[in-house]
Parts: C-alpha cells; sequence; structure tokens
C-alpha cells in the first residue's frame, strides 16, 4: 500500500435541506463565506496539506461545482488586462496546482456509501475526506496538514474531533478513547456512535468533517448496514476498524464552523470578514 496521501475526496452529494431554498438548484458547496465557495476554502486546505488529486463525489445538481474548477474562457478573456483581473487569481492557482475528477452517488445513501462511491477515484492508498461545509480556520498549519502529521505517526485511520456542549451530542458521530499522546492531543478510539441523545453520549467528543482514511475502508463500508436514519455510516464502519486499534481521534488546533447550519454559517462570515 502506497503510504503518501495525496488524494483528498470530497463527498458533496448531499440534498442540503438546511439551506432550502439556496440550494434548491444550487450546491451547498458553492454557497460562499465573502466570495469563495465553501468547498475551494477545502481544497485549499487540502493544497495546504500537500494534497494535489481532489476526488469530487458529486450528485444531481451539482454541476456548478465542475464548472468552478474549470476555466471560464468568456469570462477571463472580458477581465483580462483590466483591474478586476486579480478577483480570478486564487481560483486561477488551486485549478492549476491540482487536478480534479468526478463520480456521482446515483442514490443519497449516507455519508459512509459517498465514501465507497469515491472509491473509483482513490484506488488502493490512504486519503483524506473533507466534508466542505465544515469549514475550518487555523492561525498555523490547517486541519488537515496537523492531521496528515498525525498519520504519519500512527500509520492509521484518524478524525477529527473537538469537544461539543453535551446537549448536541445528536448533531455528531461520538468517540470514547483513552489518550494515548497528551502532546499531540491523540486519543486511541475505543467506541463510537451516530448522532447519540445527550444521556447515550460515551462523551463530548465530536468528529467534525475531516478524516484520514486507509484503503481498507471500503470494504468495511461494503459490510456495513444502513444504521442511524437509514443511511450508511461512515460512524458505522470506522467502529469496525477502532475495534482493531486502527482508529486516531486528534483534538486538532484552529476553528470550525457548521456551515451547513445557518448560524455557523452566519459566524464564518463574520470571522472570514473581520480577518480581511
Ligand atoms: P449532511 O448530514 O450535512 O447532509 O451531510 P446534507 O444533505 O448535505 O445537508 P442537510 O442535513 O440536508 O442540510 C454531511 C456531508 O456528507 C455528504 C454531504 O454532501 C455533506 O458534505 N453526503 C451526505 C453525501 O455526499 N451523500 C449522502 O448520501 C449524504
Amino acid at each position: 500500500m502506497k503510504n503518501v496521501i495525496k488524494k483528498c475526496l470530497f463527498p458533496a452529494a448531499g440534498y442540503g435541506t438546511r439551506f432550502l431554498p439556496a440550494t434548491k438548484a444550487m450546491p451547498k458547496e458553492m454557497l460562499p463565506v465573502l466570495t469563495k465557495p465553501l468547498i475551494q476554502y477545502g481544497v485549499e486546505e487540502a493544497i495546504s496539506a500537500g494534497l494535489d488529486t481532489m476526488a469530487i463525489v458529486t450528485g444531481r445538481g451539482k454541476r456548478a461545482i465542475e464548472d468552478h474548477f474549470d476555466i471560464s474562457y468568456e469570462l477571463e478573456h472580458q477581465i483580462k488586462g483590466s483591474a478586476k483581473e486579480h478577483y480570478l487569481t486564487e481560483i486561477r492557482a488551486v485549478i492549476d496546482r491540482c487536478t480534479f475528477s468526478y463520480t456521482r452517488q446515483i442514490e443519497m445513501k449516507g455519508l459512509g456509501h459517498a465514501i465507497l462511491t469515491g472509491e473509483t477515484l482513490i484506488g488502493e492508498e490512504p486519503f483524506a475526506v473533507i466534508l466542505a461545509d465544515d469549514l475550518c480556520y487555523s492561525e498555523g498549519p490547517s486541519v488537515l496538514a496537523q492531521m496528515k502529521k498525525v498519520y504519519e505517526k500512527y500509520n492509521c485511520c484518524v478524525v477529527a474531533i473537538e469537544e461539543i456542549p453535551k446537549e448536541h451530542t445528536n448533531r455528531y458521530g461520538v468517540i470514547a478513547g483513552h489518550l494515548v499522546d497528551s502532546s499531540d492531543d491523540t486519543y486511541r478510539v475505543e467506541t463510537m456512535v451516530e448522532k447519540p441523545e445527550p444521556q447515550d453520549a460515551p462523551s463530548n467528543l465530536a468528529i467534525i468533517g475531516r478524516y484520514i482514511l486507509t484503503p481498507d475502508i471500503f470494504d468495511v463500508i461494503r459490510e456495513t448496514k444502513p444504521g442511524k436514519g437509514g443511511e450508511i455510516q461512515i460512524t458505522d464502519a470506522l467502529l469496525q476498524m477502532a475495534k482493531q486499534g486502527k482508529v486516531i481521534a486528534y483534538k486538532f488546533k484552529g476553528k470550525r464552523f457548521d456551515c451547513g447550519s445557518v448560524e455557523g454559517f452566519v459566524e464564518a462570515t463574520n470571522h472570514f470578514y473581520t480577518l480581511n
């Protein structure tokens, strides 16, 4: 198995119902925080971690994502040499530095199923997963760059976690484990549960939308039965890996905004606006 992580999978097939009607004809991943779509932040984070191959799982009504990571000749021609040209500098840099490939999830059967759909783009190598609606900000190395370091140390699946208020556990995958190294905030995961009610949650450590996965996860997902909400959950597949000691949870440094919710999206917008 190759050990260097070059590929990043973006499951982006979800309906984004919490953002209707905005997401009726537009992918949630294209919602902009200031002038940049969420998925571009995600791709830039992957690039910052040294990844150069972006694999995107899309669905119906998501073609704007493909168009975004392509040249728009007409637009480029119109603004070439004008004072507006700089508006395209960042996205051009992204397009120049990496490749993009796409596959479609035909039926939305859950995040685990979306990741399995991406197998054809990933193959037999470890890979990162970014859920673009979780927008991460860090003053130092990006969250994915931090996780890559953890992966290089432990050579197994890595999930990013943060402490959440106990009453919010039913929005997340929640883990329990033992601290393996307090200097780098890593836990060996012993159990994990998808969206438990607060009284059933094993802790208040929630998984956010950043993962590093080894390719043996695909076979495990194939064996995973639908769980919470009738969906094939990545949490359930990872639990099987955790039982073999193959999952590390890492408490990342930085801030995460849940841009899949209106509240988190507004918070992110304010945060990035004040940074500017
Ligand atoms: P969410 O739980 O946020 O679902 O999915 P959603 O459909 O995007 O949004 P709401 O809850 O209806 O508002 C978490 C991530 O998993 C992807 C989504 O695109 C999102 O990035 N996903 C989820 C898929 O790609 N396919 C699925 O079948 C489910």
